[in-house]
């Protein structure tokens, strides 16, 4: 009797450890395979080549927009914003300042232009205390997207009241 009840208790030991076993370890195959989603979402970062997959999904316009935001953020956050100076100038309305052509080129190399004297680039390189903004190597498509983006940017922010 004594012995059929340990017995008994035995099974249940063995069956409780095994239920416990595959439950731990469905969870933890579950935390392996889907460590991105669970744990990636905290913030989006976009590095060159990173491949996200909501970012694939996209197409024509969105993708286009979604690209610009993203060059607009890792490259030229630090210091531009929109309606406010932070190193340089505010970028919205910069293509209404300047031509589509001059602006590309103050992107991909101011420093040639204020060095070759072109009269916008030196002024604006003197008005903000002889800064000088990094070149970058964009491809004609991507200064299209980066600029798409910041020309969709609101141009008003209403102001914060301050005393
Ligand atoms: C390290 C700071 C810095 C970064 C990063 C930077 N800029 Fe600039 N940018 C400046 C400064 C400073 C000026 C003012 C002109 C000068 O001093 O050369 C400027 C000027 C400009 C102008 C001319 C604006 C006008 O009103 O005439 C444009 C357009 C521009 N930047 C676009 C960009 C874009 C697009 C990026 C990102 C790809 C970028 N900048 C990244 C500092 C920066």
């Amino acid at each position: 009797m004594f012995q059929k009840k340990l017995k008994a208790a035995a099974w249940l030991l063995n069956t409780a450890v095994f239920l416990l076993t595959v439950v731990v370890g469905a969870l933890a195959y579950q935390l392996v395979t889907n460590k991105d989603a669970l744990l990636g979402q905290e913030e989006e970062v976009f590095y060159c080549g990173t491949i996200d997959e909501d970012f694939a999904l996209l197409t024509g316009e969105d993708l286009q927009n979604e690209t610009g935001k993203a060059l607009f953020l890792n490259n030229c956050i630090q210091c531009h914003g929109f309606t406010e100076v932070v190193v340089g100038p505010a970028l919205a309305g910069v293509m209404k300042r300047h031509s589509k052509e001059w602006v590309y080129s103050f992107v991909l190399n101011s420093s040639k232009m204020i060095e070759e004297k072109d009269s916008a680039a030196v002024a604006i390189f003197e008005e903000y205390a002889k800064t000088q903004m990094p070149a970058f190597a964009f491809s004609r498509a991507e200064l299209d997207s980066l600029f798409d983006y910041i020309n969709s940017q609101p141009r008003d922010v209403p102001a914060v009241e301050t005393d």
